[in-house]
């Protein structure tokens, strides 16, 4: 190993970074001249999470734009794309609430290049970075369902939301990079973590197709008041595991 990335390995090993070798591979990439990598050196070493630094993180065969204070997208989130990208047909109007970078977005329409996809955040920075990620594509900014044109109403066949889903008093245990990194509104469910995807069950009724589904992903822990909230909005509940992933999708179809 040239003595550069050596030390490079050293400094993140130091920090704590488990994948140190991966890392600096990464680092030295990205960084092009002494003077930028030693500021994405020490971003990273000062505990930003490495998609942050490096500006891009890659999700289902794709590398994304991911902004400081943008919510940075999990390969378990690549079931709720498998899941949603099953029902999709020719033609159909998708959309990805609560976007973030538009990471699910970007994943359908890479699988449905067809589709109508709109997009749709509350928080301006997300939204920027999801029109980054989503050129062509309108992306919206506002609460739920709030944010989308009236037109899209009852026209909806596939609507995708990974929401915001750790229990409020959950928050404490997430791991600095997270916490410390990633906004409370991407990151805060409410008293059990459901309380955002309720509400996008109460709305998705009225937006949604006859036949059409609201995917969006759980712990494996709220399975049942998952399922429960989605019979209580009307629509009929399936529920989606892949261990590997430890990633868990709740559905519901009108
Ligand atoms: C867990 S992140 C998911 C981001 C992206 N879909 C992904 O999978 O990488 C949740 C996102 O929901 C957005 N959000 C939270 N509350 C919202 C609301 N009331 N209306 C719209 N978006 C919301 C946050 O800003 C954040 O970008």
């Amino acid at each position: 190993m040239p003595s550069e990335e050596t030390a490079v390995v050293e400094r993140l090993r130091a920090a704590g970074c488990v994948f140190a070798e991966e890392e600096a591979a990464l680092l030295l990439a990205e960084a092009g001249a002494p003077a930028r990598l030693d500021e994405l050196l020490r971003r990273r070493v000062a505990g930003e999470p490495l998609e942050h630094v490096l500006g891009w993180a890659e999700f289902d065969g794709l590398r994304l734009a991911v902004a400081p204070a943008v919510f940075v997208p999990r390969r378990r989130t690549e079931l709720l794309v498998a899941e949603a990208a099953a029902l999709v047909r020719t033609g159909d109007v998708v959309v990805d609430l609560c976007c973030g970078s538009g990471a699910v977005g970007a994943a359908l329409l890479a699988r449905h290049p067809d589709a109508v996809l709109h997009a749709a955040d509350v928080d301006p920075a997300a939204v920027r970075c999801a029109r980054r990620n989503l050129p062509g594509v309108p992306v919206h900014e506002g609460d739920l369902f709030d944010a989308l044109p009236v037109e899209l109403r009852g026209r909806i066949a596939v609507l995708v939301a990974n929401v915001p889903y750790v229990p409020t008093p959950a928050l404490r245990e997430l791991p600095p990079e997270a916490r410390d990194h990633e906004p409370r509104t991407a990151l805060d469910g409410g008293d059990d973590g459901l309380a955002v995807a309720r509400r996008v069950l109460a709305g998705a009724v009225g937006w949604l197709t006859t036949g059409g589904t609201v995917l969006f992903e759980v712990s494996q822990g709220q399975v049942a008041a998952a399922v429960a909230a989605v019979a209580e909005a009307g629509m009929t509940p399936a529920v989606a595991a892949d261990d590997e992933r430890g990633a868990t999708v709740v559905s519901g179809s009108r």
